[in-house]
């Protein structure tokens, strides 16, 4: 399979086509940015560790039964993908309070939430990214109401695999986001699952180990993305 053409380059990875229109090639980058843009640098091999951890989750999930668009890992910065009419909404999965939810609404950092919150933010870094309802999702033409259940029925059970699969290694899933696709009259789970997109703290220490250490400058960014690598790579 080959890289025929640029059809997006995001800030994290570029999408290219394939000889195949049906199939697409993800290239993670080292490149790093927060605070859509306004922090910008670079992780060094981030792309080989977010490929990599992404791979093995979307393989896992697709053992458990969740639809995504993962085909198979070409390289170590390359992942083949189904390709998918990307629907504009982020779906933001929480168990602990932390980042924008801290922020938002004054829950303390490490609550505990009873039932997961399900959040949706319209995917739009010129607006960067809102906050946003179903009402806003249907009203803005991004999705209807049975998808937006599917987004959600699918986010929550994703969530519970997920939080079982990182307690297995000794990492807290505290939140992270998805975003899902259209793709020949169904939805699939799309994207990437890795430091960049999900929040994990040591099971024991409580220690960061994600993109958290990039945006605040906690140090260690490279050494933790690569333990969080190792353990999901390696079973227990
Ligand atoms: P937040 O607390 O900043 O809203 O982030 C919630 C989760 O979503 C966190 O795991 C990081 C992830 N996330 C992204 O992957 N991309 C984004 O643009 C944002 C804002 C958050």
């Amino acid at each position: 399979m080959n890289k025929d053409r640029l059809l997006h380059e995001g800030k994290a990875k570029k999408v290219f086509l394939t000889e195949n229109s049906d199939l697409v090639i993800q290239e993670f980058k080292d490149d790093a940015t927060a605070f859509n843009n306004k922090k910008k640098g670079s992780i060094l091999n981030k792309g080989v560790v977010n490929n990599a951890v992404s791979c093995k989750l979307f393989t896992y999930l697709q053992e458990q039964g969740i639809p995504t668009h993962f085909v198979e890992k070409l390289s170590d910065r390359d992942m083949l993908c189904k390709h998918l009419d990307i629907i504009k909404v982020e779906v933001v999965v929480r168990n602990v309070a932390a980042g924008s939810l801290v922020r938002r609404y004054g829950f303390r950092e490490g609550t505990l939430l009873d039932t997961p919150i399900v959040e949706l933010y319209l995917k739009d870094d010129e607006l960067d990214d809102p906050l946003m309802n179903e009402s806003h999702a249907v009203a803005l033409g991004l999705a209807n109401h049975e998808e937006l259940e599917t987004l959600k029925s699918l986010a929550t059970r994703i969530n519970s695999l997920l939080r079982d699969f990182f307690a297995s290694r000794k990492l807290r899933l505290v939140d992270f986001k998805l975003e899902f696709g259209r793709h020949k009259g169904g939805i699939l789970l799309g994207d990437e699952i890795s430091p960049d997109t999900c929040r994990f703290w040591d099971l024991d220490t409580g220690e960061k180990m994600d993109k958290d250490r990039f945006r605040f400058d906690l140090g260690g960014v490279e050494d933790a993305y690569a333990e969080v690598q190792h353990r999901v790579l390696n079973e227990n």
